[in-house]
């Protein structure tokens, strides 16, 4: 079913009406299957469920506080606190109550380090840190960037990202975030959120939901409305909303809604979405804020469940009159405010929080470092993240004595040497906006605002130079050039090519001919040829992988400030690689199918239907028997592992039935029973080679009626050579359960469930059953 332009418009309108009327649904559940709305409409949920903090002590100790916080104040002032204002210091800071001490709430980007400040770190894109696999680092990694946005006095970080889950392959975003796999998004927000909030900051996982291309992401006057994501029922739970329920059940005191149009209703005033999964279903104990300029409504969106607007675009200075005459209810307007104060409250932010010193570039002020020693962070993180696809002979590491005459190609090795007439740009082409684009030097970040402001760039060419000039060998190199000399004598030829992509536009290819040419130009001519390849999401290699002198590859990711001393740290064999990738690599880009595009519609209401479902990636890769050149899961190591042992044991304290009991109170993250572990499976991995390295076990289940095999569990262990390490995973209820859209429900089935342990999607080294 394709829907109508005209139904879409009777959507909108009536939740309008039903909210207007104040109509009141209740969140229901269905009798059969063809009761279920289909996607492209989305049901009416109403009221707003009024955040009570029974989540925790600490969330009732917070309300307590927010509460006779909020009934000192008048309408003017509550009202005032829904508000976010731009200003050259804050990307959105909410209205103050001086009288009472309250400075407002000061939200900056972002997801990778602070943006456009000095004296911050650059650390590495959300992408790059799912590439390490490794819960210690997310969680560090959260720490850290809080570490430096406190220490400037921000209150929000407008992070971390949790959508675009990388539907659209080509999406210009999908690099902010950890990539296709919701379990390993799940986990990565999840631990991000504890480590951001550990430290005192109101995470604001975003985007609230279904913000999967830029395309149309916004209406325009021109073309009209902005595109709908149209999204059936099971698919919200079981991939998009998924990973958030894990940043919930962190505690994320905040979360933006998106963009786009969700089943035809803004994610900003859309009901279901925000009255009825997010504060009802998962129980959300803190505030909703809209994404900048992404409110398109007053009332409709107040009563859909929207509790602060950025930045102040001239709607919401009607909430005064919404509120007096009734179209809003002052139960709503204390409950924007309250939900804002409790997060201010659950944070601690009220006790001692340093001081505002967030100041623009071109206004001379203090230094204020905040970095502390997070280089080492970032560095370690870089390594961890770097995938290497392929190692012929052992080309890599090298060593001394097998690089001593290197070469260097590509403009992605160092640093542009131009200048930018522009003023906002620095760092040698580096742009506050855009990051560098394609040939503006070495990737470390993508571009918008999930970029970040990098102190400097130690680039590949510095750290490899370094190296060189250590092992007293000699270095040739050229940036520019497509097909660059390669003297006689070179023992190995380094090629950096990258793949730019941005917020605010979609990208065109997966791949670029100049470096595709860049790198056969350079095989041709020698035999001992490395690639490494940064990129913003998926890019192909297909041109030049089998090409005999291409010898070692690597994905490099983005990987921040630090990008070539990671890099050397994994090219001469400091750090053993323990990448994996967190997307497919396909053979060719038609092999991703409908999703390898944004969807484009040119009429006034643009349709995007997600019929695929929850077959993404690997998950439409295994249905259609595609063979990827790379599957997602996959990375090599210097050193080798083998899988033995694998055991299952049921926790015996909690029940396993069909469904999570019912009277029990759900709680921030949805119902508490989809969190108990009801099975403890392990592995031993042996590593049988001469190094010492980091294994990431990964855990599929084969749930029935579900795709053949989907991620539930990794576990990245360090292991010397010749010892064996246990690797332990987890097994939740959610873990095992599908949504049931009748029943609304998650659900166990009777039935038989596949256990797979290995080391990629692929690489499966032991099988097993669970029986239920
Ligand atoms: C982005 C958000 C970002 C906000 C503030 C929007 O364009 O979609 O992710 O936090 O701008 O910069």
């Amino acid at each position: 079913m394709r829907i109508s332009h005209s139904a879409a418009a009777l959507i909108t309108t009536n939740s309008l009406l039903a909210c207007v009327s104040g109509y009141s649904f209740e969140q229901s559940t269905y009798t059969n299957e063809s009761e279920v709305p289909f996607y492209g409409l989305s049901p009416p949920v109403y009221p707003t469920p009024e955040g009570n903090g029974k989540s925790s002590l600490a969330w009732a100790a917070a309300y307590v506080k927010a509460r006779e916080f909020v009934a000192q104040l008048d309408l003017e002032e509550k009202v005032n606190l829904t508000v976010g204002y731009q200003t050259s210091v804050c990307h959105g800071h909410t209205g103050s109550v001086p009288r009472l001490g309250f400075g407002g709430l000061c939200f900056e980007d972002g997801p990778s380090g602070i943006r456009g400040q000095d004296f911050v770190s650059a650390f590495p894109a959300g992408s790059h840190l799912a590439a390490t696999w490794d819960k210690n680092l997310m969680y560090a990694y959260g720490k850290a960037i809080a570490e430096e946005e406190k220490g400037k006095g921000v209150n929000v970080i407008l992070g971390p990202v949790g959508g675009p889950a990388g539907r659209v392959t080509r999406g210009g975003r999908v690099w902010e975030g950890p990539g296709p796999d919701p379990y390993l998004i799940g986990i990565q927000l999840g631990q991000l959120v504890t480590g951001i909030q550990d430290n005192g900051v109101i995470a604001c996982s975003k985007h609230w939901l279904f913000n999967e291309q830029e395309y149309r992401r916004l209406p325009t006057i021109n073309y009209g409305e902005a595109m709908s994501s149209n999204v059936d029922d099971l698919t919200m739970h079981e991939l998009y909303a998924w990973p958030f329920m894990n940043a919930l059940r962190a505690g994320s005191g905040a979360v933006m809604c998106s963009y786009q149009r969700a089943n035809n209703s803004y994610s900003c005033q859309n009901s279901k979405l925000m009255n009825g999964v997010l504060k009802t279903e998962l129980g959300f104990e803190g505030f909703v804020v809209s994404d900048w300029g992404g409110q398109q409504s007053g009332v409709a969106s107040a009563n859909a469940g929207l509790d602060v607007v950025m930045p102040w675009f001239g709607w919401w200075q009607n909430l005064t009159t919404m509120v007096t005459n009734g179209s809003v209810s002052i139960e709503r307007l204390d409950d924007m405010a309250t939900r804002q104060m409790a997060s201010y409250y659950f944070l601690k932010q009220d006790e001692k929080y340093p001081d505002l010193s967030i100041s623009p570039y071109n206004v001379q002020h203090p230094i204020i470092d905040v970095r502390d020693n997070h280089s080492q962070l970032i560095r370690e993180i870089g390594a961890a993240g770097t995938v290497l696809v392929k190692n012929t002979n052992k080309t890599l590491p090298l060593k001394a004595s097998t690089a001593r005459f290197v070469s260097i190609f590509g403009y992605d090795a160092e640093v542009k040497a131009e200048a930018w007439e522009d003023p906002t740009r620095y760092g040698g082409g580096y742009d506050v906006n855009w990051g560098w684009n394609t040939f503006n030097g070495t990737l470390i970040t993508g571009g918008g605002s999930g970029s970040n402001s990098p102190p400097y760039v130690v680039s590949p060419f510095q750290a490899i130079q370094q190296r060189v000039v250590a092992n007293k060998g000699m270095l040739r190199w050229d940036f520019f050039s497509g097909n660059p000399t390669v003297e006689a004598s070179t023992q190995v030829c380094l090629v950096f090519i990258n793949s730019y992509s941005s917020e605010s536009f979609d990208r065109l290819s997966l791949t670029d001919e100049f470096s595709d040419n860049l790198v056969n130009n350079v095989a041709t001519n020698c035999s001992n040829t490395v690639v490494v390849l940064h990129a913003a999401g998926t890019r192909l290699v297909e041109s030049w992988i089998d090409n005999e002198n291409v010898t070692a590859v690597i994905y490099a990711g983005l990987p921040g400030q630090e990008a070539g001393s990671s890099l050397v740290d994994i090219l001469f064999g400091d750090v053993t690689p323990s990448g994996k990738l967190s997307h497919t690599v396909a053979r060719k880009e038609e092999d991703y199918g409908e999703v390898l595009n944004s969807t484009i519609d040119y009429s006034a209401f643009p349709q995007s239907n997600f019929t695929e479902g929850v077959y993404i990636d690997y998950r439409a890769f295994d249905r259609n028997g595609t063979v990827p050149r790379f599957e997602f899961g996959f990375g090599l190591s210097y050193t080798t592992f083998t899988y033995s042992n694998i055991s299952i044991v049921q926790r015996d304290n909690v029940s396993v039935a069909e469904y999570p009991s019912k009277n029990i109170s759900i709680v921030q993250g949805g119902h508490p029973e989809l969190w108990d572990v009801l099975f403890e499976i392990s592995a031993v991995i042996t590593n049988t080679g001469e190094v010492a390295g980091a294994e990431v076990a990964q855990l599929y289940l084969g749930i029935p009626t579900a795709p053949v095999r989907q991620l539930r569990g990794f576990d990245k262990v360090m292991v010397q050579p010749e010892e064996a390490a246990t690797a332990l995973f987890e097994v939740t209820r959610r873990d095992l359960s599908t949504w049931d859209v009748v029943a609304q429900e998650w659900k166990l089935q009777k039935a038989n469930y596949t256990v797979s342990i290995g080391a990629s999607s692929r690489d499966l080294r032991l099988n097993s059953t669970i029986v239920l």
